[in-house]
């Protein structure tokens, strides 16, 4: 369970010499036990978030509450709060064990409990009976991993962690992905977790910031993002869609793609120019004579579960839509989509 508010970002803003605005007031509130994601295309600033938070950087303007005590400016090692970067960083002088044992030692722990949580750390993230192997010798996966017990091992009240995975194979990672929430859970830790894939960000998260060029596009619950996403950009970069530009008629009937839809949403206004957001498996091919609106296939592609098509509706737009069922190219279909498969948006700057 997420409990009471843990870290704030206030109006958090960051520029560089070159006057290059990176973070650009970013409001943010962060539970005690949240696993939060902060989801955005490289570059958008979810890196130099981290390092604020860490206190590697110092804001240009705005503050960091813990607590509701800002630390702004205290020190990284006097903050409760441990990092694992994008690059790993473990001491290539000491083996897998010492560095996981690192933060441990300083504390001064009797030797049986750091020997302890040591080996059950190394084993949790698939490394039993490495502690004696230098670090340099290992793989970057395996490397990524140590660095992840040796966060993990304190305990950390918070814990950000800055693409963890993305060394990983795809069975590793969707491994360590599982395990990850769980020790989160168990450990009962502020996990503040940064990815650019989407699908990991969905799986994990309790919370999922949106970022792009330095600013939030969107914080919500997995489900909501997907779901309902804000803008076109939110929709376009949590999952494959259908975005087309459309005018609310009225509440419940939108127009696109020369048809009058009915839909759920409700209190945009009248005669309101909006963009559409439908998702490739929400849209249902039927007889050409049946559907709501008309298409050719023009591609088709077999993902493993199910048929990815191309469709070039008749006002000319091109539809994504995944089906278990296949449709050979040339095909003219029907496609039908129900009101709540319909996801309607406020134009931007409107
Ligand atoms: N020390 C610096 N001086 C100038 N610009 C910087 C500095 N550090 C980062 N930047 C710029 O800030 C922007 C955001 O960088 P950041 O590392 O936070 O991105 P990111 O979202 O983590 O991207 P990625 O997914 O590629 O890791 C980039 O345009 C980057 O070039
Ligand atoms: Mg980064």
């Amino acid at each position: 369970m997420q409990g009471e508010e843990i870290i704030r970002l206030e109006r958090l803003t960051k520029w560089y010499e070159d006057g290059h605005t990176v973070l650009d007031h970013i409001n943010l509130s962060i539970r005690r036990n949240e696993f939060l994601t902060l989801l955005g295309p490289s570059g958008c600033g979810k890196t130099t978030t981290l390092r604020l938070i860490a206190g590697f950087e110092q804001p240009s303007e705005g503050r960091i509450l813990f607590d509701g005590q800002d630390i702004s400016h205290t020190p990284p090692y006097r903050r409760r709060i441990n990092t694992v970067f994008q690059k790993h960083a473990l001491f290539p002088h000491m083996n897998v064990f010492e560095n996981v044992a690192f933060g441990l030692t300083v504390k001064k722990l009797p030797k049986d409990e750091i020997e302890e949580r040591v080996e059950k750390m190394l084993a949790l993230v698939n490394l039993d009976g490495y502690g004696k192997r230098p670090v340099d010798s290992l793989s970057g996966g395996q490397q990524q991993r140590v660095a992840i017990a040796r966060a993990l091992v304190n305990e950390p009240e918070v814990l950000l962690l800055d693409e963890p995975l993305s060394a990983l194979d795809l069975k590793l990672r969707r491994d360590m992905q599982v395990e990850l929430k769980r020790i989160q859970q168990r450990v009962g830790s502020t996990f503040i977790y940064v990815t650019h894939d989407q699908e990991e960000a969905l799986t994990m998260s309790n919370t999922i910031v949106v970022m792009n060029e330095g600013r939030i596009q969107q914080t919500g619950r997995p489900e909501d993002i997907y779901n309902e996403p804000k803008n076109p950009f939110v929709a376009d970069f949590i999952g494959e869609s259908n975005i087309l530009p459309g005018h609310m008629i009225r509440d419940g009937l939108v127009h696109f793609a020369n048809h009058d839809f009915p839909c759920v949403d409700k209190g945009l206004g009248v005669d309101i120019a909006v963009d559409v957001v439908v998702r490739p498996e929400d849209v249902a091919i039927v007889g050409a004579e049946q559907g709501m609106i008309r298409g050719t296939v023009e591609s088709v592609t077999f993902m493993g579960v199910h048929y990815e098509m191309r469709i070039v509706g008749e006002d000319g737009f091109l539809w994504l839509v995944q089906s278990t069922a296949m449709t050979p190219e040339g095909t003219t279909v029907g496609m039908d989509i129900g009101p709540n498969e319909i996801h309607v948006m406020k134009k931007e700057g409107c």
